[in-house]
């Protein structure tokens, strides 16, 4: 069967932590390579993964190219203003097309049923570079970057605090997979869809949903953020004055366990949902989440064929 990664639970947790591994392991075994160094044993020599973009990017852009620079492939990029997808190619002959052309489809957009689209009519893997509802590959890049800073998945407490968004309900699948609770602080109207809360239960996880940012990041070992207003979101005022109290500054963060990280898949807008002492303090482990993606998708990709 073909392997999309649309969604954590295409993978399943088993999948994920041998992910995790595998891109520990090639992390360490390159080290201070020149980054565009394929590794030794170029496991994707040959393949071009082809990426289109409905949104901006720099981080997934830029990982996912050197990711298949560093398996021994490339990337290419068609971004929805240069492409005929703009001028409204359907997604089903874009598929078509491509996966005659390319090996894997990487694609960033707005409606995630244009990526389940996009996987329906491809026959090469597809991967959900960012959708309106999730963002898988950013977590994997997350779970990485915890466990790299010495914390155990099983049992994590996980505090969330901000906007129910995207990146949350990924979050919130990783932790039915790898079974770690979350503690989500939103203002009210701003909660995760229902459906992700609920996987993660059913799955064992306890997941706390309060309005009081205190209550969500007492304990917490990890203390996760994003951006107030997504892509494709209106700058609303009253949202931003709702989310005010939700802001990680260091008061908050000592409500936390005293090693606790702070992570934010980043664009950053400091000085909103976070403040300047926490995104460049000891705790903030931003720019090592950062640069796991590269280590993260690499992984992604090597799922995808079949070779983790
Ligand atoms: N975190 C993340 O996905 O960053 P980009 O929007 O820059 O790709
Ligand atoms: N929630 C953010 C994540 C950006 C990487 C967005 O969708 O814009």
């Amino acid at each position: 069967m073909m392997r999309h990664f649309l969604d954590l639970s295409d993978a399943g947790g088993d999948a994920v932590a041998a992910m995790i591994n595998d891109a520990q392991d090639r992390k360490g075994a390159r080290a201070d390579w020149p980054k565009g160094q394929p590794d030794s044993d170029a496991p994707l020599a040959g393949h071009v993964l082809g990426m289109i973009f409905e949104k901006n990017s720099t981080r997934t852009r830029v990982s996912f190219d050197i990711a298949m620079r560093q398996l021994g492939g490339s990337a290419l990029i068609l971004d929805s203003g240069t492409s005929q997808l703009g001028r409204g190619e359907s997604i089903a002959d874009t598929a078509r097309v491509l996966s005659r052309m390319v090996d894997a489809i990487m694609i960033r957009t707005d409606d995630h049923e244009k990526a389940l689209e996009m996987a329906r009519h491809a026959s090469v893997p597809v991967i959900n570079g960012l959708t309106d509802r999730s963002h898988p590959c950013q977590i994997v890049a997350d779970l990485l970057t915890v466990i790299e800073h010495g914390k155990e998945l099983p049992g994590l407490e996980l505090a969330w605090l901000g906007d129910g968004n995207n990146v949350l309900h990924s979050v919130l699948e990783a932790a039915a997979l790898m079974k770690f609770n979350v503690r989500i602080g939103t203002p009210k109207g701003y909660e995760p869809e229902v459906e992700f809360v609920e996987m993660a239960r059913a799955a064992g996880s306890i997941v706390t949903l309060t309005n009081d940012a205190e209550e969500a990041i007492a304990g917490a070992d990890v203390v996760v953020t994003d951006t107030w207003v997504s892509m494709g979101q209106d700058h609303a005022r009253e949202k931003l004055a709702a989310m005010a109290p939700f802001q990680v500054s260091q008061r908050l963060m000592s409500g936390a366990k005293p090693d606790a990280k702070f992570l934010h898949c980043l664009p950053a807008h400091v000085g909103d949902e976070v403040t300047e002492e926490v995104f460049e303090g000891p705790q903030s482990v931003v720019f090592d989440e950062a640069e796991n993606r590269i280590h993260a998708q690499k992984s992604v990709l090597l799922w995808c064929f079949d070779k983790i």
